[in-house]
Order: C-alpha cells, then structure tokens, then sequence
C-alpha cells in the first residue's frame, strides 16, 4: 500500500457549464477542489464583472453543501466586448481574477476569440497595473499548420512577441501541451503554466493507434510520447512554474461520438488518481502537494491551505462508475476510470 497527504488542491482550469450540465457537474469539482479558475467560454460568453459574478452567484448555487473550502475563481473572455474600465473594477472588487484568450476557432466556443494577441494591448495593460495573470489558449489556428505543431507555432509566433512587449506581463501558458511549450516557460520568466491529467497520462498513440477514441479528444490535442515525458519532468520535478489545471471539459456522448467530436476531457471526477498515478510511477510523490497545491498559491497569490486530502493505492481492485447522467437525460463520461479503481482519495 503507498499513502501520500497532500494539501487540499486547487484547479486552475475548469470548464463548469452552466443548466443541467453545471448541477451534475460542479460537485465533483467543489468536493475536492478548493480554488477553481472557472473559464469563461459559455455562450454567451462572461465578458464583465456582472456577468462574472452572477455565473459564480450561479456555480455557488449548484454547488453541493458538503463542499465549505470550495471557492470558484473567474476569468473573463478575451474579446472586443470586454471594457477595460469594467475590468478593472472587477478586479478590484475581487470578482474577476483573470483573463483568458481564446484564438478564434481553436476550440469549444472559441468564436468570439481573438485573431492576434496583438488587439488586447488595452486589457493587458489593466492586467498589468493590476498584477492579474493572462491566460493563454496557445494554439495557432492557420490550418496549414500541421495540428500537433499548432502550440508550438503559437508561442513561437504570437506569445513570444508578445512576452517581449510587455515583461510585466504574467501569462498562464493553459494545458501546455508539448516539449515545445516547456520550453517556452523556461525561457520566458514572466510565464507559468498549467497541465493536465490527460496530457499527464496519455500520449497520441492512445488516442488513435488502437481505434479513434472520441473521449481523448481535447484541444490542444494529446501530443507525442516525448512531449508526454517532458510534461511528466515539468509537473514531478518540482518546478514551481508548473501547476495542475485539469481542464475538465464536460461534454454529452451525443457531442463526442460522431462523425466529428467535440474538444474535452471530463477529469474532474478522477483527475486526482491520474495524477498520483503519474507521479508515483515516476516516484516523485513527495512532489505531489507542490504541483496541486503549493506552485498555484504562490503563482496566484493565494494562502495556502489548511486541510489536507490522503491518496493510497492499494492493491485490491475497486468497481468505480465510468459515466454521469444529467437530468436532461445527457450522459457524460469519466476520464480515468482505470486509475481510479487503483487510488483511492479521503
Ligand atoms: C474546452 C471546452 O470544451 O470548453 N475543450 C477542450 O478540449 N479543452 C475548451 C478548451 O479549454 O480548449
Ligand atoms: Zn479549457
């Protein structure tokens, strides 16, 4: 048996929804999450402080009872609808932490996102004198670009730049995704960057080799097996840049399987037992509480948290459930569910 104590984690990337799909949703997140970077991509999409704080009034409402330290934290949309001025007072007023962009086209709702970071000079300057964070889709959307190519062309075409015009700029590099992408965290100090449980444990081989499997699909797509081993040494090593985002994307089965899925991992119910088991197989356990817990703090300048949560592994297999249903009758599936039967978490 292997027992490790952690401190209670944060995510720092989650899709929560809204309707039928935020209820069945948001306990999985608010049970074993304490902070939660809640990202903005609805339709329509949060844009302002009022927005922001009546989605999170919305979250707190379905969260379940049970979940006291659970306190969901709001990034607002990159895009022409956001008021520099409104954004500023969101955040002053506590209610918005972050902006995220999105380039148009990469992903889920992305439609509304930009065509250059180059056009949000004006926000990044509120997140500037503000000292918020700008959170990074980084996905370079010109279909030419080969797409396991695409977070690499991004950062090198329009991060990079943009990391030069504004060094007191702090930018999120979200579900980095590559070698490429670590790199470029450890080029640009003024970057962090968030991973996930998928990108963790899976690589592309998985995802295509033995049948398509619609719910590996995420954006950015899972990589290659040595862009897998250098999330692997970014997340258990230690490094303070690096912090889990697990990027839980619930989808419905009617959406993935198709003849065109959409974007997302459903992890928020088993991310914590893939991560461990990451970690443990690269035996860097004691490097556990830092990547959920201690490098988000310290990134987003949070207090550090006072309860704990315990993850063993024991030998005697488990039956877990590999599926959600909504109300609305939707059924959403579980990322994780083999490692779930391997870990347990109180
Ligand atoms: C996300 C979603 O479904 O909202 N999908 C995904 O594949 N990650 C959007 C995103 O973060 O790209
Ligand atoms: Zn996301």
């Amino acid at each position: 048996m292997t027992s490790v104590v952690i401190p209670q984690p944060d995510d720092w990337h989650v899709h929560l929804r809204n309707d039928e799909m935020l209820d069945a949703v948001v306990g999985y997140t608010a049970r074993r999450f304490r902070y939660a970077m809640v990202m903005p991509n609805l339709l329509p999409p949060i844009v302002s402080t009022e927005s922001a704080a009546h989605y999170r009034d919305q979250i707190l409402a379905a969260a379940p009872n049970d979940a006291p330290d659970f306190s969901p934290v709001m990034a607002v949309y990159c895009s022409p609808l956001v008021d520099p001025n409104d954004l500023r007072a969101g955040i002053e007023q506590g209610v918005i932490a972050a902006v995220k962009y999105y380039p148009a086209g990469a992903t889920t709702n992305s439609e509304l996102g930009g065509t250059s970071l180059n056009d949000f000079a004006h926000l990044f300057e509120v997140l500037i004198a503000t000292g918020s964070r700008l959170l990074v889709h980084a996905e370079a959307t010109d279909p030419s670009i080969d797409i396991f190519d695409r977070e690499a062309a991004f950062l090198t075409d329009q991060l990079a730049p943009l990391c030069d015009r504004f060094p007191e700029l702090a930018v999120t590099v979200e579900h980095v995704s590559t070698r490429a992408g670590v790199d470029f965290v450890a080029a640009h100090p003024q970057a962090a960057a968030t991973i996930t449980p998928h990108h963790l444990a899976r690589e592309r081989s998985d995802l295509l080799a033995n049948g398509m499997k619609p719910d590996l699909y995420c954006k950015p797509v899972i990589n290659s097996a040595d862009d897998r081993n250098a999330l692997v040494t970014a997340a258990t090593s230690g490094n303070p840049d690096f912090m889990l985002g697990t990027d839980s994307a619930p989808h419905p089965t009617t959406a993935k399987y198709g003849p065109t899925a959409k974007a997302g991992v459903f992890n928020a119910a088993y991310g914590l037992e893939v991560v461990a088991d990451v970690f443990s197989v690269a035996g860097a356990l004691d490097n556990l509480g830092a990547f959920v817990s201690g490098n988000g703090c310290a990134i987003y300048g949070v207090d550090t948290p006072e309860t704990t949560i315990t993850l063993t592994s024991e030998s005697v297999d488990v039956e877990v459930a590999t599926s959600l249903a909504t109300t609305s009758g939707d059924e959403v599936v579980l990322f994780g569910a083999e490692e779930a039967t391997r870990w347990t978490v109180t």
